[in-house]
């Protein structure tokens, strides 16, 4: 047995474990696939949910150093959808059985702006009979906000740590209180005091960041119990700080080799949450999403925002279906799921099991 065969016979993989796992060459990390698709099979089964993305704005009071929309970048064109555009991306969604979608937008704090969702959030389950889930993207809120929105009827929600590292999350972004890697801490705790289905993740293969770093990621994740993950490599974007940094970067096909083993380890260590196949990982290779699929993933996200707006939410370089509208998209990634030797949960909200659990224990 090789030394990646007899950690992977663990119950539990301690941090010097997972730096093995993440290192493990071409031949040892086929066993690590394997393992995860068993677990993946045995837990949470052949489906893969869809969650349809809409790309509400690309407005944000953020200036994070790796991202393409940062306030910093007055090179875009910033736009935010109409009520009735965000409607129309519900009701496709809801007409093909997508049963959720997805609504990110860069950070805003206004009062104007929350209550402009709140709204949002009574409109779209007016359009489509109360029956689609919604996800919420929107960055860190004060708590009120959190909660009116949770009682509008949004019940899941996105918040990427980034980095779980405190000295490489001051790396990333500047130094001010918006940028506090505690305060994001403290959003992630009480989005799930407040009842809501909490999904984290990082990105993987950023400059300064180790293989350490990654497998605290992962303890981080385990450590905070969370719902679902949606983890991808860093892309250059050459319109942001980071950029300057891009003779550090791995090749792009080590971030996307790197990315594939988080998902694989993740599937291993918490068996039964939802984790996304994420557009980054198509965007360094063509088949990157099914490839997660194959080892862990079994969320997808598909892009419902309007075609005109896409160009301008370019949070890296490359970004894959720019051009497609919803509904060629959806052929296509049918074709490409049942490629995967997956199929697609129709109809169906694909809660993670985890947080179902994590509920009657808490009861
Ligand atoms: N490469 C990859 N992912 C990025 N994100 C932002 N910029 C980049 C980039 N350059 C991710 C962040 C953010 C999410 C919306 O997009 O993780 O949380
Ligand atoms: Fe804004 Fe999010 Fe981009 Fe940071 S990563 S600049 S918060 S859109
Ligand atoms: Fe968008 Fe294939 S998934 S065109």
């Amino acid at each position: 047995m090789t030394t990646i065969e007899s950690i992977l016979t663990q119950e539990d993989f301690s941090r010097e474990d997972l730096i093995t796992l993440l290192e493990a060459d071409e031949t040892d990390r086929q066993f690590i696939y394997n393992r995860a698709a068993a677990v993946k099979k045995e837990f949470v089964g052949n489906k893969v949910y869809f969650r349809g993305l809409v790309e509400f704005s690309n407005r944000c009071v953020k200036n994070c150093f790796y991202c393409g929309v940062r306030a910093g970048n007055t090179s875009i064109q910033r736009y935010e959808l109409t009520d009735r555009e965000v409607t129309e991306a519900a009701r496709f969604a809801f007409e093909n059985r997508f049963a959720s979608i997805v609504i990110q937008s860069g950070e805003r704090s206004s009062k104007k702006f929350a209550l402009r969702i709140e709204k949002l959030l009574h409109k779209i389950h007016q359009a489509t009979d109360n029956e689609l889930h919604i996800t919420l993207s929107m960055g860190e809120q004060p708590e009120d906000t959190y909660k009116r929105w949770y009682e509008a009827g949004a019940h899941r929600y996105l918040l990427r740590i980034e980095v779980s590292n405190p000295d490489l999350y001051k790396k990333l972004h500047p130094d001010n209180i918006t940028h506090d890697y505690h305060r994001r801490l403290e959003a992630l705790r009480m989005l799930k005091r407040l009842g809501y289905q909490v999904g984290t993740g990082v990105m993987i293969g950023l400059p300064f960041q180790t293989t350490a770093d990654l497998a605290d990621d992962l303890l981080f994740f385990k450590e905070m119990d969370i719902d679902m993950a949606g983890m991808g490599p860093y892309i250059e974007h050459h319109d942001t700080p980071l950029y300057q940094y891009r003779h550090l970067l791995l090749p792009r096909i080590e971030r996307f080799n790197l990315s594939l083993k988080m998902v694989a380890l993740l599937r291993i260590m918490m068996k039964n949450i939802n984790i996304a196949a994420t557009t980054a990982m198509q965007t360094i290779d063509p088949q990157g999403r099914e490839k997660a699929i194959m080892v862990g993933s079994n969320v997808l996200m598909p892009n419902l925002t309007p075609v005109k707006y896409r160009e301008n939410y370019l949070l890296y370089q490359d970004k894959p279906c720019i051009n497609e509208e919803a509904a060629e998209c959806q052929g296509c990634l049918e074709a490409r799921i049942h490629m995967a030797g997956a199929e697609i949960g129709y109809s169906e909200w694909g809660d993670s099991k985890h947080f179902a659990e994590r509920k009657s224990e808490g009861e």
